[in-house]
């Protein structure tokens, strides 16, 4: 009896040896390679699946049957660049841009007040754009402020309209925004052409630019500087729209036709272009609104119903008045407004 037990405990030891040999061969077999072959001097084990995806990463092995540009990079490292620059850079540093000019207009407004037209309003009114070009304006300014609110939205909507709709209210949204901005985008290429054709002749460089910008335009007190049609400052806001815009509709282009053979490289530059574009135009046009509305009196007036006052025209843009003054016997003709020489004291009922 006493054999037969000493039987029994032999078997229970043998069966548990051999469970805890095969539990340990299962679990230490598989790390014999890394003991013998690839611990390094340094003591550290490297990971057979890091080369692996380094490889492919590096284009080194890894193939795709898909077809198509691009179609074999199966990791894209630029376009993690690419998020990081957007989420990181371009999302903070563009709303402190905008932010601090917006802050910085607000200031000089509470400080500094309107520039009032010197020695008051005569009453009297003096044409200063023609039908054509407040059209031209107006449309362009509609287009630039659609595409700037839905590409604002889409830049910056998460963070700031997920908490007012809520994910889904945002995600209807910044669908929305997306098919607008992708639909309107390229029309802001007639506008901004009918833009140039329409102004350029009057923001070419002329003497007495340069004075008016060192004196700052006299927004920084003194008397106001003497200047043409348009100032130095207006015709610097001109060639940053005109520049900006034409860099916004390039890599717009570029953006919403993928189907000209641009992989994801070109399609993350034209990205990182577009949104730098958008910021600086949306930015400085804070200071071109300001101007032309709150900070000069007497100036929407202008682009409204193309008149302003004479005492306007004189205090800002003293030699386009005496321009006008001079070709006055030339006629009145209501198209010629525009020119630089060719226009005349204006009658309020001609372009109504
Ligand atoms: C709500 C927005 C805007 C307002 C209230 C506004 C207002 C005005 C006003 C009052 C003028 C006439 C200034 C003068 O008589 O000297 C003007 C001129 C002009 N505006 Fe605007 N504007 C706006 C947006 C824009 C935008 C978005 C652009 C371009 C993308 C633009 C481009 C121009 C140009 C090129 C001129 C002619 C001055 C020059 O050529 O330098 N404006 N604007």
């Amino acid at each position: 009896m006493a054999a037969q037990t000493r039987t029994a405990n032999r078997h229970h030891r043998i069966i548990i040896w051999s469970l805890l040999l095969l539990v340990a061969a299962t679990l230490l077999l598989p790390l014999i390679p890394y003991a013998m072959d690839y611990v390094d001097p340094s003591g550290t084990v490297p990971n057979p699946g890091a080369d692996l995806w380094r490889d492919v990463r590096n284009g080194n092995i890894g193939t795709s049957q898909v077809l198509g540009v691009d179609a074999g990079v199966l990791i894209n490292d630029n376009g993690e660049r690419w998020r990081h620059f957007r989420m990181n850079q371009l999302i903070p540093v563009g709303a402190m841009f905008m932010g601090s000019v917006l802050a910085l207009i607000v200031l000089f407004y509470l400080v500094r007040g309107p520039l009032r037209i010197q020695g008051g309003a005569t009453g009297k009114m003096i044409r200063r754009f023609s039908v054509f070009e407040r059209t031209t304006h107006w449309f362009t300014v509609g287009l630039f402020w659609l595409l700037a609110l839905t590409g604002l939205i889409l830049l910056y909507g998460r963070f700031v309209l997920i908490p007012v709709l809520g994910p889904e209210g945002f995600g209807l949204t910044a669908s929305a925004c997306k098919e607008a901005h992708n639909l309107f985008g390229p029309m802001f290429l007639v506008a901004l052409l009918m833009m140039f054709f329409t102004f350029v002749k009057d923001n070419i460089y002329a003497r007495g630019d340069m004075t008016w910008l060192l004196k700052g335009g006299g927004m920084l007190g003194g008397d106001h500087v003497s200047a043409g049609r348009f100032n130095a400052g207006e015709k610097i806001w001109f060639w940053i729209a005109m520049i900006g815009g034409a860099v916004l509709i390039g890599s717009g282009f570029v953006l919403d036709f993928a189907v000209f053979g641009q992989g994801r490289e070109v399609m993350a530059i034209s990205h990182v272009l577009h949104g730098i574009a958008a910021l600086i135009v949306i930015t400085v046009s804070f200071g071109h609104i300001y101007l032309g509305t709150a900070g000069v009196e007497g100036t929407i007036g202008s682009m409204v119903n193309g008149e302003v006052d004479e005492a306007w025209a004189k205090s800002h843009h003293d030699r386009w008045y005496a321009e006008v003054k001079a070709a006055e016997g030339g006629g009145e003709n209501e198209e010629s407004a525009g020119g630089t020489a060719a226009t005349g004291v204006a009658s309020p009922a001609r372009d109504a």
